[in-house]
């Protein structure tokens, strides 16, 4: 074979809005709920494929270091899919870079299947619309099927692997607003995202989450977006994020993402929205707080936490494209 089945895409982290917890399918990721989310311009993972007739076993590099076990196990279990869908049984070389800092605690699963699921389509020449490369990215890891589409992303949940997909609401360049993250703590969470989406199921208030409380909020973040209404967007995206914080507490067992530093920069947060500064937090399965401001606020924003003691690190993002090929 003279050919080279290889590629490069990149594709950005992303900051959900309204949060994915819990799953309708746990194989094959179908969420309980809808979700809306930002991509991450700048926090993102650049991943190349080759599939090589001389290779006996899939080999994969992350940041430069030989995969975990549990990290090789995912991707391979991934390739497979796309093996599958390639009527291909060729083994594979995957290089994986992330653009921002090693085990900061971001989560790097939805950049990183997302570029893994664009690469190896793209090296195996597969003709894949952006509706079926989410569906595929989303059997990655949930959350990457929407760093598929540009900007901002709304992810359908249903009860079929067809139509679980995310598509984009709006460009990238719809609304100037930021991402200041403020990170604190550079461990390994405590309870990982898989295991949580299984105890969501277990809180009491999980029911009305899904049923009464979602419908109506994801409706008020979908028109604050559509209307670039700030203060109404900014009010959503907290409550959502104290809720879904609410079921993680209340699950069995319990997952507590925040630590002190969290809840001192919420504090710090409200305080400074008082004194005008119009900035809303909210908070993934872990304890960094991403706080979202108008792009003209931002570096203003990043001043004042870089200033709080309890913050190692501020990273500011913009809105931004999608998974693309590089080469
Ligand atoms: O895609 P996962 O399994 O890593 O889950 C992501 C979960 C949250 O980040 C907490 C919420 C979300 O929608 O991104």
């Amino acid at each position: 074979m003279s050919k080279s089945l290889m590629a490069t895409a990149q594709a950005p982290a992303n900051i959900a809005f309204i949060k994915y917890w819990g799953k309708k399918d746990s194989g094959l990721r179908l969420p309980a709920n809808d979700s809306i989310s930002m991509n991450l311009g700048g926090i993102n993972t650049t991943t190349t494929v080759e599939f090589d007739a001389q290779l006996l076993a899939d080999e994969v590099i992350i940041n430069g270091q030989p995969a975990d076990e549990r990290a090789y196990g995912r991707v391979v279990k991934f390739l497979d899919k796309i093996r599958q869908l390639a009527s291909q049984d060729l083994k594979a070389k995957v290089t994986s870079q992330n653009s921002f800092p090693t085990g900061a605690g971001l989560a790097s699963s939805a950049s990183g299947f997302a570029a893994l699921a664009l690469a190896a389509v793209s090296a195996l020449q597969l003709e894949l619309s952006e509706r079926e490369l989410s569906q595929l990215a989303r059997q990655g890891s949930g959350s990457a099927c929407r760093s598929i589409p540009d900007g901002f992303a709304y992810w359908k949940t249903a009860d079929n692997s067809v139509d679980s997909f995310a598509y984009s609401l709006h460009s990238a360049d719809h609304w100037a607003i930021s991402d200041v993250i403020a990170l604190v703590d550079q461990s390994e969470k405590s309870t990982s995202s898989t295991d949580g989406h299984k105890s969501a199921l277990t809180s009491p208030f999980f029911k009305t989450r899904i049923e009464e409380y979602l419908p109506t909020q994801l409706e008020k973040v979908k028109t604050a977006l559509t209307q670039r209404n700030f203060k109404d967007f900014g009010q959503a995206i907290e409550e959502e994020a104290l809720n879904l914080h609410a079921i993680c507490l209340t699950s069995k067992p319990p997952a507590i993402y925040w630590n002190s530093a969290t809840l001192s920069i919420i504090h710090s947060i409200r305080i400074w929205r008082e004194e005008g500064l119009e900035a809303y937090f909210t908070i993934d399965a872990g304890p960094n707080v991403h706080v979202l401001v108008e792009t003209k606020n931002a570096e203003r924003l990043k001043t004042k936490l870089t200033e709080l003691p309890e913050v190692e690190e501020v990273l500011i993002a913009q809105s931004a494209v999608g998974a693309r090929v590089l080469s």
